[in-house]
């Protein structure tokens, strides 16, 4: 893909969403096509997965399921697609997403605008032979009554289409949805899912905010066991402002990019010392090289993922930072992705 220092220009000329929305209206005239084969030390199985690359897309860029087999033929070795809410909804009024350029960072406040989860699964229904792992976040409308009975409409609504579940609790643009996070709210939201998914259904993930307080790494994990979730994502975008250089830093939303990368790792290494490896951890935030992505691995993650970098460097990002990682699994003697994760966890 060198095609994406030309298109870059043009596609920063617009505004942050109109640019997002014409990648996505480009991408579907994308011809697709098997992706091009990686080192096969990159596969490695998570969750009773098979993944070809440890390198997926984060949710939020195909928030409705319009383009995860484009965004599987240009080297994601996985795409979660998503937030999707059981009803369709606007979100927030524009403008919602800025691109802070100078900080290779972004700040969102969309507010799971999404076109809810009948129509995102009749669109992932076409996509059911795929070779490869498509997986669904769901999330709450804005306006519901019952949260909780909206995740388990989520998990009840998507299972027959998603490789994999991931229950989102951790957008900053739903007021009150972090809450969920808490102990006694996450135990009521875990168990209210644990007897709603199939025996064969898939498996089901956790994704956290960066922003959480000292205990809660231990609590969420020991409910998250508990509940037999099957692997949590660390992180979803921060509400907190480091240093950042862009005029839209006062902006409102969750920031993410190269500011959020501390914070993540952090947040990644609080999991893995709280979980000792129990369960599995996929690392986002911040992500924009293959050294990044090491980084993340060798402090417990077994998946990665990253969605902001892709902004600022275009979709050939995530083939490239799979061979970087295969060569960094060469240079230190391992010969599967497995092997390197944790390593310096101690
Ligand atoms: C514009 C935008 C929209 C996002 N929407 C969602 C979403 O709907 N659901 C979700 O779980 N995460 C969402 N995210 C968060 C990303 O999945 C990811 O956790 C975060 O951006 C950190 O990764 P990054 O620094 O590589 O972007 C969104 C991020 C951005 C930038």
């Amino acid at each position: 893909m060198h095609l994406y220092p030309l298109i870059r220009p043009f596609a920063f000329a617009l505004d942050a969403e109109a640019a997002h929305r014409a990648t996505i209206a480009a991408l579907k005239f994308m011809p697709t096509h098997r992706p091009a084969a990686l080192p096969s030390s990159l596969r490695t199985r998570v969750a009773g997965l098979d993944f070809p690359s440890p390198v997926g897309l984060a949710a939020g860029f195909d928030k409705d399921a319009e383009v995860p087999e484009q965004m599987l033929s240009l080297g994601f070795g996985f795409v979660e697609v998503g937030t999707v809410t059981p009803r369709p909804q606007q979100g927030n009024d524009r403008p919602r997403l800025f691109r802070l350029s100078e900080d290779k960072a972004v700040i969102n406040r969309m507010g799971f605008n999404n076109r809810g989860q009948p129509s995102a699964f009749e669109r992932l229904q076409r996509c059911a032979n795929l070779p490869g792992i498509i997986g669904v976040n769901i999330g709450a409308n804005k306006d519901s009554a019952d949260r909780v009975a909206d995740y388990v409409a989520g998990v009840r609504a998507m299972s027959g289409v998603a490789d994999y579940l991931t229950i989102n609790i951790s957008s900053p643009n739903t007021p009150g949805l972090r809450q969920l996070q808490d102990e006694s709210a996450l135990r009521a939201l875990l168990s209210a899912i644990g007897e709603a998914r199939l025996p064969n259904g898939p498996p089901i993930f956790l994704k956290v905010a960066p922003d959480l307080g000292e205990a809660e790494p231990d609590q969420i994990v020991r409910v998250a066991l508990h509940c037999g979730v099957d692997a949590i994502i660390v992180a979803n975008t921060t509400v907190s402002r480091p240093e950042l250089k862009s005029r839209y830093k006062g902006e409102q939303g969750g920031l993410s990019g190269a500011p959020l990368k501390a914070l993540a790792l952090k947040a990644l290494r609080d999991f893995r010392s709280a979980s000792g490896g129990e369960i599995a951890l996929i690392g986002v935030g911040g992500i924009a090289t293959a050294d990044d992505a090491w980084e993340r691995i060798c402090a417990g993650a077994s998946l990665v993922q990253l969605y902001s970098a892709m902004v600022y460097d275009g979709p050939g990002i995530a083939r490239g930072i799979a061979l970087g990682l295969a060569k960094r699994l060469r240079l230190h003697g391992f010969t599967s992705i497995s092997e390197a994760v944790g390593s310096d966890a101690g």
